[in-house]
């Protein structure tokens, strides 16, 4: 249960401990070139795009076409439910369209989610009108 007490740290403690307790979004920012073959954090291509990524529910871009069993996932996306999801796609959300084996390495993962939670919302690489 990492991410609960990561959490309960990031209340008391602030953003930019959080970030250090949960990984190093430098590394994770290489990690993210495994993602760049379907997703960018702008545009979608074959996976929707990253931009306004954390807090939002699973599914949730208009413009995106979303396999059903992601749509009826509950799914919102936070740190727990990334480390979840990309460890193991297929197995976390039987029936999603992202046929990618997962990142299985735990720490990679946390860096890759440290990554995400700030690039997601840097409103440069996020313009306008690419949230939802
Ligand atoms: C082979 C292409 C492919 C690769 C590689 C891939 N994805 Fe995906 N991803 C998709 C597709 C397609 C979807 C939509 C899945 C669905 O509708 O079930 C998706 C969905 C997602 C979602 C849900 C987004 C939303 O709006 O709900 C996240 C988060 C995500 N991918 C993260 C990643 C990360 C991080 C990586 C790299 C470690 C990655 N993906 C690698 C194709 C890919």
């Amino acid at each position: 249960m990492k991410y609960p007490f990561a959490a309960v740290i990031c209340l008391i403690a602030g953003a930019s401990l959080c970030q250090a307790a949960d990984g190093d979004p430098g590394r994770g920012a290489q990690i993210y070139q495994r993602c760049l073959a379907c997703h960018s954090l702008e545009h979608n291509r074959s996976g929707p795009r990253h931009c306004g990524l954390f807090g939002r529910p699973a599914a949730a871009l208009p413009d995106f076409s979303y396999s059903p069993a992601l749509k009826s996932s509950g799914l919102v996306w936070d740190e727990a439910s990334l480390d979840h999801f990309l460890e193991n796609p297929l197995k976390a959300v039987p029936g999603t369209r992202m046929a990618y084996a997962g990142v299985k390495n735990s720490q990679e993962r946390a860096d890759l989610i440290a990554y995400l939670k700030s690039a997601t919302r840097d409103a440069e690489k996020c313009p306008s009108g690419s949230s939802p």
